[in-house]
């Protein structure tokens, strides 16, 4: 599974970051960055979890 974050659509809520440090990490500049974008099995449902919490619906996983 990959994933990827919308920059024009992250306004640096943190909530993936807070549910999955593993593979999310706020940037210098306060929005997410994926660390992981190829998603370790074992964290497959938390970053689907994190994709449909985004306030902003920024988080795509393919
Ligand atoms: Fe950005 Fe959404 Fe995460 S707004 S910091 S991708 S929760």
């Amino acid at each position: 599974m990959k994933v990827t974050v919308d920059d024009d659509r992250c306004r640096g809520h943190g909530v993936c970051c807070s549910l999955c440090p593993e593979v999310f990490d706020i940037g210098d500049d306060g929005y997410a960055v994926v660390e992981t974008p190829d998603v370790p099995v074992e964290f497959e449902d938390v970053v689907r979890s994190a994709a449909g919490m985004c306030p902003e619906r920024a988080i795509t996983v393919s």
